[in-house]
């Protein structure tokens, strides 16, 4: 930040011309005022500059001038330019909050080392103040992206180091891990925050709607187009438009989606004339979109277009102790929603939720907290019992077939079997009522190992 603004307010305008010229030609950029109210109306407390004014002046003098700048910005430097001899005025002055004064006449050369100081002063005042609130904004975004992890703690970092930019981000993580809280973030603390932030579900539009969804068409452009119809990438404009599970997104969009970010203008169905689009792209995806790539499903030139920077977000079972302190939140905030105590974690709460596999990862472990709350079993048997009977719906991602719940379910019913005996498949066997060869080949298509459970 370069502050060499000098707002120069006089009411002698042959005086005025003659100050601003000098002061141009020692590389300050020089507003002029003919009178206080004018200046007033132009001044605000972001000026990245110092003020220059005349004490006596008709319609407001310099005094009350300064008071009214102070009155909305304390640390604006004001020069007061006083007649000569006026020591009382000046001292007053200087009382009042003036930066300094010069009295009339003067000679440039002897005001511009003040001058430099005072612009000194202001951009240190503007970096810091900028400072202050880019902290205020990290303190926000701890409480919306909880954890801290290293893992987590760097995630946010990166999403604050991009969220300026307008490169295009691609988040990747499993199922419930908080992609959604992270496009949300890079949104919200971005450049583009007062822009719209336009969410698509790329697995939940059927395929047939899906260009209109997203370009938009004119009325009568097919059967059914009875209006003209805006779509998510102009909604977006100047803001941010999140496509959320990319990988799902059929071929031949993909191809008409590369097209749009390539030339940065969208065609509505049914007409002929391209609408630029000025929009940050931010994508999600819990597949590999690579494999997706080399099994041909994802366009290589789209993958490689939606991913300039990748975030990864962590699966919760690597975060630790961040487990038992998102619990201890979803707790809180479940026992506020529904007026219900919340449950107080123990020990062996604590060991139970550290050892659980969270398929369902953030999206689970909220879901497992609002059901401790809820539960009406005496509290150190609910979270043993909530675990023991997972909600595939809090698992999986939505939209899942019957075939992966109903393996899935299996999955944790295994895991559970594991986990109470420790790992000994003799007594798993017995308490599941399954022959051996069936548990083993179970385990296997599961990639359950009894090593994790002993
Ligand atoms: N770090 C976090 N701090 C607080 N809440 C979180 C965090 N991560 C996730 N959540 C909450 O967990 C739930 C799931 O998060 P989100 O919807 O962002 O996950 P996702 O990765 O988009 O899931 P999916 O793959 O199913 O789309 C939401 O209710 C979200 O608010
Ligand atoms: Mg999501």
């Amino acid at each position: 930040m370069i502050c060499h603004k000098v707002y120069l307010i006089d009411d002698d305008a042959e005086m005025r011309a003659a100050t601003a010229q000098w002061l141009e030609l020692a590389g300050y950029d020089v507003t002029t005022f003919p009178n206080a109210p004018t200046a007033l109306a132009q001044l605000n407390a972001e000026i990245e500059g110092i003020v220059i004014t005349d004490v006596k002046m008709p319609k407001m003098d310099g005094m009350e001038f300064l008071a009214r700048l102070n009155s909305f910005d304390k640390e604006i430097p004001v020069i007061l330019v006083t007649a000569h001899g006026d020591v009382q005025m000046a001292v007053e002055a200087m009382r009042q909050g003036a930066y300094d004064f010069i009295e009339k006449p003067f000679a440039p050369e002897r005001i511009l080392d003040v001058i430099q100081r005072a612009c000194e002063m202001r951009r240190l005042v503007m970096e810091n103040r900028d400072l202050r609130r880019r902290l205020s904004d990290n303190v926000d975004i701890d409480q919306r992206l909880l954890g801290n992890c290293p893992a987590i703690r760097h995630l946010r970092e990166e999403i604050l180091n991009v969220s300026d930019t307008d490169v295009p981000v691609l988040i990747q993580g499993e199922t419930g891990t908080g992609k959604e809280v992270v496009a949300r973030c890079l949104h919200d603390f971005g450049a583009r925050k007062d822009g719209n932030y336009v969410a698509i579900n790329c697995g939940a539009v059927p395929e047939s709607m899906f260009e209109s969804e997203l370009f938009g068409h004119e009325r009568g452009a097919f059967t059914g187009a009875d209006r003209r119809r805006i779509g998510r990438f102009e909604y977006a404009q100047k803001g941010s438009l999140f496509l959320d599970e990319i990988g799902t997104m059929p071929l031949p969009l993909q191809v008409k989606v590369l097209r749009a970010l390539q030339e940065r203008e969208v065609v509505r169905i049914g007409s002929n004339e391209p609408q630029p689009i000025d929009v940050r792209l931010i994508s999600a995806t819990n597949k590999d979109l690579l494999d997706e790539c080399s099994a041909g499903r994802f366009r290589e030139d789209l993958y490689y277009r939606i991913n300039v920077v990748e975030l990864r977000v962590p699966p919760l079972r690597e975060r630790g102790g961040d487990i038992l302190l998102l619990f201890d939140y979803f707790s809180a905030q479940a026992s506020a929603t529904y007026n219900r105590p919340a449950v107080p974690l123990k020990d062996q709460d604590a060991g139970l939720l550290m050892a659980h596999n969270w398929p369902g990862n953030v999206r689970e472990l909220k879901n497992v907290a609002e059901r401790c709350v809820l539960s009406s079993l005496p509290e150190e048997q609910r979270l043993s019992a909530i675990l023991r009977n997972p909600n595939m719906e809090a698992v999986l991602p939505e939209g899942s077939s019957l075939q992966d719940l109903l393996r899935h379910y299996e999955r944790c019913l295994l895991e559970q079997a594991l986990l109470r005996h420790k790992g000994d498949v003799q007594l798993v066997m017995e308490d599941l009522n399954l022959p051996r060869r069936t548990l083993n080949e179970k385990m296997t298509r599961y990639k359950l190992e009894r090593k994790d459970f002993t």
